[in-house]
């Protein structure tokens, strides 16, 4: 046996698309949480100086990490596997979300490409009706690939239908929205939906219409350290504020 051939080979593995019932992949697509449902809050920590800022928290590190695993999963089993699908990332706030999901594609094997793009709607704590945005700063990479636009939370939809409509412009060969929240709006009618209709291919959690800020969500800026998902109080907004 010649040197080279005694060598022993790398082991790789290579993970198949398995089959899920349909039923199976709708339940991967959304879960809704009520307000109270955390499930899991032992390894909960911010910093000292944010004491009393938040009202209740919402969703743990711990709670994300597990459904971008199931997020993943549905992602594996949606799209082909001898391309690779582009990831777009949305600045600033979907960065924490945006890496923890990749890093969950890359344990079930899937292949994709990553970028990044700014778009900016809200000041403050409300939305500005108006999305900033700039559609020639847009990856070339997304013509003729398969698209998943990665939010970290979806309000009115302003700015998920306006990026939507700037990307299509780009002739992906699909273009889908993944957000890791979406806000249930009050309707006249007492029901909670969203107030701007598109297709939502795949949400992580749906949330009370309440301010929340954490793992990359921010008021001002501030509080995008927080490894967990917490509804901001009166204090944490006169803070944020720079009303100190
Ligand atoms: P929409 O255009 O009204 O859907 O707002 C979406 C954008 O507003 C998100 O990308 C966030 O930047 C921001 N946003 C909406 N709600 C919140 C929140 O509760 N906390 C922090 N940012 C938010």
């Amino acid at each position: 046996m010649g040197k080279s051939s005694s060598k022993k080979q790398a082991s790789m593995i290579f993970v198949t698309k398995t089959p899920l019932e349909s039923s199976q992949q709708t339940a991967l697509r959304t879960h809704p949480i009520s307000d109270t449902k955390v499930q899991n809050t032992t390894t909960v920590v911010y910093p000292q100086m944010y004491k009393g800022h938040f009202d209740k928290l919402i969703l743990s590190n711990y709670d994300i990490q597990k459904r971008c695993k199931e997020m993943a999963i549905y992602i594996h089993n949606t799209y082909p596997h001898n391309e690779p699908l582009v990831l777009m990332c949305t600045l600033k706030g979907s960065a924490p979300f945006f890496s923890m999901l990749c890093n969950e594609l890359s344990l079930v094997g899937h292949p994709y490409m990553i970028e990044f793009y700014r778009a900016q709607s809200y000041e403050g704590l409300s939305s500005s009706q108006h999305v900033k945005m700039d559609a020639s700063q847009l990856p070339k990479s997304i013509q003729g690939r398969h698209l998943l636009i990665v939010e970290d939370i979806i309000d009115t939809g302003l700015t998920m239908q306006k990026l939507m409509e700037a990307v299509e412009t780009k002739n992906p060969k699909s273009c889908k929205a993944c957000s890791m929240l979406v806000k249930r709006l009050e309707q006249e009618s007492g029901n909670t939906t969203n107030q701007v209709s598109f297709e939502q291919e795949l949400i992580g959690f749906s949330i009370p219409d309440k301010f929340v800020v954490g793992f990359g969500l921010d008021y001002n800026q501030m509080y995008r350290d927080l490894r967990d998902i917490w509804i901001l109080n009166e204090t944490g907004i006169k803070y944020g504020g720079f009303e100190k």
